[in-house]
């Protein structure tokens, strides 16, 4: 035999040599859950271990993450159902807590990367991204209060606006108004190939969110389907995003590849709730080593061609030295 590739795996120093993927701090980003109140920390019982955070809380939690060399954070915000409306107002309330939270945040830590995620669910009576009428999800009435909301982070001090709600035309409109209102400087990373999964499920227990009625697949894409995420991808390019991202990630690994192939623009890739709800429950069960799963679970989304890996992990792969 000319070709015995085991001599590439015989020991350690060889094998770290030949490594191709690797995963580290800067390529992480910390989606965190905040709620109402003061000195709150409620777990959310389908994603052991990930809490919802009263402001002063998240500003401890933000802080032990840069500690730890992780300062990438991705905010999503528990809203009082009494303050939910057809249109989301009270998702770019000066006030609101959403609002009040990046200011913070960006207060106290300039150096933190704030991702800000527009779309209306969190806010909707309907718990739809867009505004419902006669059971009908609108999309360029939605695209209107959308623009409002990324406007809104951008004063606030948002670094990146990510629109997760699928829409039409979303990226171009809300780069348009991010430009006109001297916000040219705030960039767009865009949930382009969103899927209708059924992995949003613990995200949607940590937000209190899940649709009043019917289901998002008018909006968000059949899981069966590739190619249509090229479409997806191109428009958003167009339009003057970023970065793009693929959500979920795990079972979407060919998309990512698909999209790393056909564009320049750094991919992001959401390894979302109901995936780490998954993992956890077999860890809790003692079915499989803890370090090794999570650690080939972000690997493997790396190797797909994802830069940047949004996961409810981040923290505790760096906090136990995993990486
Ligand atoms: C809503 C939004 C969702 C997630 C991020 N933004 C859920 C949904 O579309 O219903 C899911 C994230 C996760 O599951 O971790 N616009």
């Amino acid at each position: 035999m000319l070709q015995r590739p085991r001599r590439n795996r015989k020991s350690e120093v060889i094998r770290q040599m030949v490594q191709e993927t690797h995963v580290s701090a800067a390529n992480l980003i910390f989606p965190l859950f905040i709620i109402d109140g003061k000195n709150q920390k409620t777990e959310v019982s389908s994603m052991p271990g990930i809490f919802r955070y009263s402001v002063d809380n998240l500003l401890r939690e933000v802080e032990s993450c840069i500690k730890l060399g992780l300062k990438t954070f991705d905010l999503f915000p528990n809203i009082d159902e009494a303050l939910k409306d057809t249109f989301a107002t009270e998702s770019y309330r000066e006030e609101s807590l959403y609002l009040r939270a990046i200011r913070e945040v960006k207060k106290e830590f300039p150096e933190a990367c704030v991702i800000t995620d527009v779309a209306m669910d969190p806010y909707s009576s309907d718990g739809h991204d867009g505004i419902v009428d006669n059971g009908e999800i609108l999309n360029d009435a939605t695209l209107e209060v959308l623009g409002k909301m990324a406007l809104a982070h951008a004063r606030a001090g948002a670094d990146i606006i990510a629109p997760s709600d699928m829409m039409d035309g979303r990226v171009g409109f809300i780069r348009q108004v991010l430009d006109e209102h001297g916000y040219s400087g705030v960039s767009i990373m865009s949930y382009s190939a969103k899927y209708a999964s059924a992995f949003y499920g613990p995200f949607r227990d940590a937000l209190n969110s899940a649709p009043k009625f019917g289901d998002k697949k008018t909006y968000q894409m059949n899981p069966a389907n590739q190619r249509e995420a090229l479409i997806e991808a191109n428009l958003d390019e167009q339009e003057g995003a970023d970065f793009l991202m693929v959500k979920p990630a795990l079972p979407y690994l060919d998309v990512i590849k698909l999209l790393k192939d056909n564009t320049e623009l750094p991919i992001a890739a959401y390894n979302v709730s109901g995936e780490y709800a998954m993992i956890k429950a077999a860890i809790q069960k003692g079915w499989l080593n803890e370090q090794r799963a999570i650690t080939e679970v972000l690997t493997s989304i790396r190797r797909a061609g994802a830069t940047a890996i949004l996961t409810y992990h981040a923290k505790e792969v760096l906090e136990n030295k995993w990486l």
